[in-house]
């Protein structure tokens, strides 16, 4: 039966949904559905008669015992009758006896011939001779005029009686019990099929519910309704569709929320065989990671000082792939192969750099130009007024043509997942989506986003906002900042804006808008090169040959306006003169790595920062002991986590940031879970790290007094603040960040799969 049973239902199932059936009834749930009823219809009309059979034995061994019950009781009666007063007529009792209503009759057997006190409806049909009669009891089911009769036969024989007493009962009542029994069996088997079918539908359209929430996709936007005829397109039997669905949440359920996650190189790794099984990673950006310079005939590799490179290196590290880059070092050119790459990170190599060379003209324009003289301010609220320039935007239109090309070249496939960084190529993913329709672009605009009335004094506003909408998900560092970049497509642009699931609608497609907070690698890299906490300040000490007394303050980041280390300088003035008590025991230390120097902007504020660093110095000195030192160069990671180490605070006082790693960088630095950190509410992390002594820079003597309490805060206040703070960064990692985005990503491209089969399928 069971090998029978599915061709069965195949047969059954070809004869019900032929090919030419409608779309609904060649749907496969309609179909699993209607084989799963026909097999439960199989199995009611094996399993009911199965239920009438049951109650007729139930209720023949019923009948016999009370036969037996009902002879045991009158045998002795009967006997002593028939012995004692020969003539004796036991009808009477035996008629007494009959009127129960399951009792058809009684009467005696002496031998023989007919039957002796028989009732009025014992059947004449029965004789002595048509009973079996024995030893023992017999029972025997007859049939008269069309009912069935249950004759049960004891044998009484004492010394003066010998012969059998006959109980019939009417079987009438037990067909009835059966009939019922199967009906019952019917409806109890119907209804549990029914059930069983209700249950069974419930949980696949809420799977299909779920999927279709999960993988609620840009492009394809395939609503509730749909998600039926989207699953029927690909051909995929249901099963394996469910299983497929069931995969992607346990997944889900594994990556999605992110604290239940220790994530790593190695989690990141997994979600990318996982969830992205093949898939190629991209990633552009303008500032490479690894900068080969020639100085003095040699050619050395330097780290830049960029958050960007800071997040996104180790995340290459663990996914490999390509990252395609300005080549920007003296001895870029001189490192690379004939096709522009080389393998990274030197020594220990696991993804591939692709260098991009632009000219002088090219970089004035495109990255001076428009990216930082114009994006740069636009979107920071630093009170620098952007400068806007024709030649600069045809050359930022240029190089972002040249990076598309680039990216097209690389491409080993048609589907690439492409990480475009930043405000340097805003629009890049319009461009890639024309040359790679089918790549998955996410793009991560680093800086703040700002409102719309700022924003809509850029002349290539609508230019910017398209570029960008060419994205298949683009990510920002806040909500905040999400909303501001809606709202300037909604005030720009002719777009459709989904506000609930954060999505716009534009040119027939749809880019999610999604914040996600970047962070750094944890345990950074940088600390295990670290010595003890105390050796690192004793280092420090030496260096700028501070007394053991000294409380050591620092500030680390490139000399940019955004960073406020101006706000911050006049901060110590403002705490060296309010509480006079820390001079000679206060020592600042700024180290600020040089950057854009050939903007005026940038120059004026480094030439303003060391005017004030002297002038404050020469109000505060202390004899010899200078309370601000200033380090202008670049700094490697291993000596800026040595300065971390060695604070008792460390200020981030940016007028405007996204999100701000050096802060994170502080708290990661400080395994000893001492250290103060001040940070601006202006700067993205502050969203996160609400255990930071928050400031205005803005209010310098707000700032001193902030100043003055992180110098007075008690070791196990500073522990408790440190060590929530370092829980934070260690779970909201930069492979959190990078996870984030990618599962995303695998979530779209799972969506745009099913929509495509469907649309292939009608
Ligand atoms: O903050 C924006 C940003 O691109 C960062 O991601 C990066 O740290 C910094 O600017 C570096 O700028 P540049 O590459 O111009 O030196």
């Amino acid at each position: 039966m069971s090998s029978v049973m599915p061709s069965v239902l195949k047969s059954v199932g070809r004869l019900a949904f032929p090919a030419r059936a409608g779309p609904w009834l060649r749907h496969p749930l309609t179909r699993h559905v209607a084989l799963g009823m026909a097999a439960a219809i199989l199995m009611i009309a094996a399993l009911a008669p199965l239920a009438s059979v049951m109650v007729e034995n139930w209720s023949q061994r019923d009948v016999e015992l009370r036969s037996r019950l009902v002879f045991r009781s009158i045998r002795d009666h009967v006997a002593v009758g028939i012995a004692a007063k020969p003539g004796f007529d036991l009808v009477p009792f035996f008629e007494r006896l009959a009127d129960d209503e399951r009792i058809l009759g009684l009467g005696f057997c002496p031998g023989a011939g007919a039957v002796k006190f028989a009732t009025r409806s014992l059947p004449r049909t029965v004789t002595c001779d048509s009973v079996k009669r024995d030893r023992s009891d017999t029972f025997a089911t007859i049939t008269d005029g069309g009912r069935r009769i249950h004759v049960s036969a004891f044998p009484l024989s004492t010394a003066a009686v010998s012969g059998h007493l006959l109980i019939l009962h009417d079987l009438t009542y037990i067909d009835q019990r059966a009939r019922s029994a199967e009906l019952y069996a019917v409806l109890a088997l119907v209804g549990i099929a029914v059930g069983i079918g209700v249950l069974a539908t419930a949980i696949v359209l809420g799977l299909v519910r779920v999927g279709g929430r999960s993988d609620r996709g840009p492009a394809a936007g395939l609503a509730p309704g749909d998600a039926g005829a989207g699953w029927s397109g690909g051909g995929v039997p249901l099963g394996r569709e469910v299983q497929a669905r069931l995969g992607g949440m346990r997944v889900e359920r594994r990556f999605a929320d992110g604290i239940h996650v220790e994530w790593s190189p190695r989690t990141l790794q997994r979600l990318l065989v996982e969830e992205l099984p093949g898939a190629q990673v991209l990633v552009v950006s303008n500032r490479e990671p690894y900068i080969h310079h020639r100085t003095n005939g040699e050619v050395a590799l330097q780290v830049p000082a960029s958050g960007l490179v800071a997040a996104l290196e180790p995340v290459m590290r663990a996914c490999g792939g390509t990252w395609i880059a300005h080549g920007s070092g003296t001895a870029d050119r001189e490192t690379v192969d004939a096709a522009d790459r080389l393998r990274v990170p030197p020594g220990d190599p696991s993804y591939t750099l692709r260098r991009v060379w632009l000219s002088d003209e090219e970089v004035d324009g495109y990255y001076y130009g428009f990216a930082n003289e114009g994006l740069w301010p636009l979107c920071h609220i630093a009170f620098i007024r952007p400068t806007f320039r024709e030649e600069d935007w045809a050359h930022y239109r240029a190089v972002n043509e040249r990076f598309a090309g680039i990216v097209a070249e690389e491409a080993g496939c048609e589907d690439p997942i492409v990480l475009v960084q930043d405000y340097h190529f805003a629009l890049l993913p319009r461009l890639l989506r024309q040359r790679l329709p089918k790549a998955t672009i996410v793009t991560f605009w680093h800086i703040p986003w700002p409102n719309a009335e700022t924003f809509g004094i850029c002349p290539w506003r609508e230019e910017i906002i398209d570029g960008l909408l060419g994205s298949t998900i683009l990510g920002f560092h806040t909500q905040f900042h999400c909303n501001n970049f809606i709202e300037a497509a909604d005030r720009f642009m002719e777009s459709r804006i989904d506000r609930e699931h954060a999505s716009i609608v534009y040119r027939g497609h749809e880019t999610l808008i999604r914040p996600y907070p970047i962070s750094i690698e944890w345990p950074p890299a940088a600390l295990t090169e670290q010595a003890s906490v105390a050796a690192c300040r004793a280092a420090v000490r030496q260096r700028f040959a501070l007394p053991a007394d000294v409380r050591i303050a620092v500030g680390i980041e490139r000399f940019d306006y955004t960073k406020g280390i101006l706000d911050r300088l006049r901060a110590v003035n403002d705490v060296l003169t309010c509480h006079p008590a820390w001079k000679g025991k206060l020592v600042f230390i700024q180290a600020a790595a040089p950057t854009r120097s050939k903007l005026a902007a940038y120059s004026a504020l480094q030439e303003e920062a060391e005017r004030l660093v002297a002038e404050i110095n020469a109000r505060h000195a202390d004899g010899d002991f200078m309370p601000v030192r200033l380090v202008v160069r670049h700094h490697e990671p291993a000596e800026v986590f040595e300065l971390f180490r060695a604070a008792d605070l460390c200020i981030v006082s940016s007028l405007h940031d996204g999100m701000n790693l050096v802060a994170k960088e502080f708290v990661a630095a400080r395994d000893d879970e001492q250290g103060v950190l001040i940070l601006s509410s202006f700067a993205g992390a502050s969203r996160e790290l609400s255990e930071a002594l928050l400031v205005n820079p803005y209010d310098t003597h707000g700032m001193a007094e902030v100043m003055d309490e992180a110098l007075r805060m008690s070791s196990d206040e500073q522990r408790d603040r440190m060590r929530l703070m370092r829980d934070l960064v260690r779970q909201r990692n930069v492979y959190r960040w990078a996870a984030q985005m990618l599962l995303d990503a695998a979530r779209l491209r799972r969506h745009e799969r099913i929509a495509t089969a469907a649309t292939l399928a009608r």
